[in-house]
């Protein structure tokens, strides 16, 4: 029975005020039950695939055990989840030779191939009957894992098969890998085996398709450089020195074999009962093991895999045919750098080369542009491939990839092809690099591109047809015009119907009465609800107008800045550099393009249209000092009296910036129920702490009650 505090959900800060009173036994009893329900989710999530909690259970449980930890460093346990967000980096490697040398496969590509294969086999085993056990060929890192006493104690790569480098620290990391082993009995077939003391354990380190195409897209968008395939990203995840970039990175650990004669000793007769062995222990198998006689089967297993590959979870590049009886694939023994008793039939390559006809642009709904490469057509695996992504401006120049290069190109099914390299040493002479066209393709608007950022944008945000749903969402949106039942349904209705270009034919709609009122589910009232809602929406504020505009970068805390500043819109579309500069909050990126956005006539044009429909607004207050001016605030956590917006809009009022990331500049956090990292960032920077009480406190002295 797990005792209330650590049900999840709980509230994990009033149970560690009632913990300062108890024994250290009692706090390592929570710590265990803690350990113990993480480690039993992790595995039905990432090792059973059924996750039997929410994620926000699961987060609670473990911040429950990290507050445990934080406030009693002395009685963290040996097997805590928590070392799986990282410890102190390493200054180098440490060579470590293997036990027993990690060997290859051989290949087979057709069935000549395995045919001749079986041939082999058959001869060898002298009549006997036999059986192969069939499994993925997974795309990754080969590493061997030691345990002893059933904890992990060791990670090593595969290096040059007989030394490798200790990654424990990385490999630690890992979600799925099993930390300490189950130590329940393991009964098959009437016979009960026991966890051994020594424990070899080899398999694959690698990252699923999704956590990849995150990775790569979360990366770009902070202008690193894109990773070639999910292979390249786990290989440089666990050959790092620090370990919080391996624990940041989605890696996972699939276990294909245990060390033949270990596997003998403890009573363990074939290939697929190790692999439920090695599951039952708490590893993560990436596919039930099939086990087959005829190679037929093998073929019919092989074709089916080719169909499935693309909708798999993770890159394979084949299929690992293995005999199954442990004691015939002794007998069978090995080659010098390969074992007689199993072999990788391979799948087509996934990669060729080819060459770079052009490049063309395409813009986004967010107005960036993103290059593709137009490929003379090569097969790439059985599929025919002429285009691929190349992700953003910055990554062309980081590649100086050039129109006439020879390039290879790499496929994972389900993704767009990438360019994988391009290869200079076949670059033919006079080629130019590429440049970013000045004019969007979309609309001819121009386009900006400001150095050190990554992606080229279109300026003609309002104007520009692939941006226009974005801009029409963002501009009714409930913080900017506010335009209720202009939802996104309608707006590609109406879109469709060619009443809405641009957000400045919203202001005419009610000339098309009776083309709304047959759209589908727009009665008499919709429409009219929704005329209401235009209309109301004229009298706004400065602010909301300057935010609804979808300027880059203008937030609203930006666009409340710039209307206090300026005062009127004429001001701002008429502000320099200089001007721009001295709003604060303000920097070089912004202001250009907020100067970029001006200077596009298909802008002007638009905004005017606004204008002349009748939007308008009171003038802004004029700008006095007041009380938390200068102050950049923080809140976090949930907040029970009021709703963070609410309390934003409170500080706003005040004077104070509330902003998202807290640093040492921050002036105050104010932290409610279940504040994470943001509290614990606090008190090591000492940034004040409001509790939700306090902060009430606090505003009741400028006049502002909440009840
Ligand atoms: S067994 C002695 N099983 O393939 C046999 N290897 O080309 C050892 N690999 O370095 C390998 N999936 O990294 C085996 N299900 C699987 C595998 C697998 C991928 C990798 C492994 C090895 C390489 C050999």
């Amino acid at each position: 029975m797990i005792p209330p505090q650590v049900l999840p959900g709980d509230d994990v800060e009033s149970q560690n005020t009632s913990m300062v009173e108890q024994t250290d036994a009692s706090i390592i009893q929570t710590m265990r039950q803690l350990i113990g329900l993480i480690a039993k989710h992790n595995h039905a999530y990432y090792v059973l695939d059924n996750p039997t909690i929410h994620d926000h259970e699961y987060d609670s449980l473990m911040q429950q055990l990290n507050a445990l930890e934080q406030q009693y460093p002395h009685l963290i346990q040996p097997d805590t989840p928590s070392v799986r967000v990282g410890g102190a980096p390493l200054s180098q490697f440490e060579n470590v030779a293997h036990t027993v040398p990690m060997l290859s496969l051989g290949n087979v590509f057709n069935v000549e191939e395995l045919t001749a294969f079986d041939q082999r086999i058959q001869e060898r085993l002298f009549g006997q009957f036999y059986q192969y056990e069939l499994e993925l060929k997974l795309d990754g890192l080969a590493v061997s894992l030691h345990y002893e006493s059933g904890c992990f104690v060791r990670s090593i790569t595969r290096g040059d098969g007989e030394t490798g480098e200790d990654i424990s620290h990385n490999v630690r990391t890992i979600r799925n890998l099993p930390l300490v082993l189950n130590n329940a009995p393991f009964t098959d077939n009437d016979q009960t085996i026991a966890t051994p003391d020594v424990l070899e354990v080899r398999g694959e380190i690698l990252i699923p398709k999704s956590g990849f195409e995150r990775l790569n897209r979360e990366g770009l968008a902070k202008g690193e450089k894109a990773f070639a395939n999910p292979r390249n990203a786990a290989a440089g995840s666990v050959r790092q020195l620090d370990p919080k970039i391996a624990a940041a990175r989605p890696l996972a650990f699939y276990a294909y074999a245990m060390l033949g004669e270990q596997a003998q000793a403890i009573g363990l007769q074939t290939q697929d009962q190790t692999l439920c062995y090695l599951q039952h222990l708490g590893f993560g198998l990436a596919r039930k093991p099939q086990v087959v006689e005829k190679l037929e089967q093998i073929q019919h297993y092989y074709n089916q895999l080719i169909e499935e590959r693309v909708n798999l979870p993770v890159e394979i590049d084949g299929l690992v045919i293995k005999i199954n009886d442990l004691k015939q694939q002794q007998q069978l023994g090995f080659l010098s750098r390969e074992p007689r008793w199993a072999t990788a039939y391979k799948f087509p390559a996934q990669a060729a080369m080819t060459l770079l006809e052009g490049i063309d642009w395409q813009v986004g709904r967010t107005g960036v542009l993103t290059p593709v490469a137009r490929l003379k057509t090569v097969n790439v695996g059985g599929v025919m491939v002429s285009n691929a992504t190349l992700h953003n401006f910055g990554e062309i120049q980081r590649l100086d990839i050039r129109v006439g290069d020879t390039v290879s190109v790499y496929r994972t099914g389900d993704v767009i092809p990438k360019i994988e390299r391009v290869w200079p040493e076949f670059r033919p002479i006079n080629t130019l690099p590429v440049q970013l066209p000045s004019l969007c393709p979309a609309c001819q608007s121009h386009v900006v591109y400001v150095e050190g950022e990554a992606q080229a944008r279109c300026s003609g945000g309002l104007y520009c047809p692939a941006q226009r749903v974005e801009a029409i969402r963002h501009f009714v949106s409930r913080r900017a015009m506010d335009i209720e039942g202009l939802g996104e349904r309608w707006v590609d209705s109406l879109e469709k119907m060619g009443l809405l270009h641009t957000v400045a034919d919203i202001y005419d709609l009610h000339q098309h009465q009776a083309a709304l009122l047959q759209l589908e589910k727009m009665g008499e009232k919709s429409v009219n609800n929704l005329l209401n809602a235009i209309e109301a929406s004229k009298h706004t504020t400065l602010a909301r107008f300057i935010y609804a505009l979808g300027i880059r970068g203008v937030g609203e805390g930006t666009a409340r800045m710039l209307a206090e500043h300026l005062q009127t819109f004429e001001a701002l579309q008429q502000a320099t550099l200089e001007q721009l500069l001295k709003v604060p909050d303000i920097g070089d990126i912004t202001a250009t393009l907020i100067l970029e956005f001006f200077k596009e006539p298909h802008q002007q044009t638009i905004v005017n249209r606004l204008l002349a429909a009748g939007i308008h607004w009171p003038a802004p207050a004029p700008r006095t000092r007041q009380p938390l001016t200068g102050q950049s605030w923080v809140i976090t956590g949930t907040l029970s009296t009021l709703s963070r917006d609410e309390a934003t809009q409170h500080l706003q009022a005040l004077g104070a910036r509330v902003s998202g990331s807290l640093s040492s500049k921050t002036y105050h956090l104010v932290a409610g129920e279940k504040a994470g990292s943001k509290l614990a960032k606090a008190h090591s920077l000492n940034v004040p702490v409001f509790t939700e009480a306090e902060f009430l406190d606090f505003l009741k002295q400028y006049g502002v009650a909440i009840s």
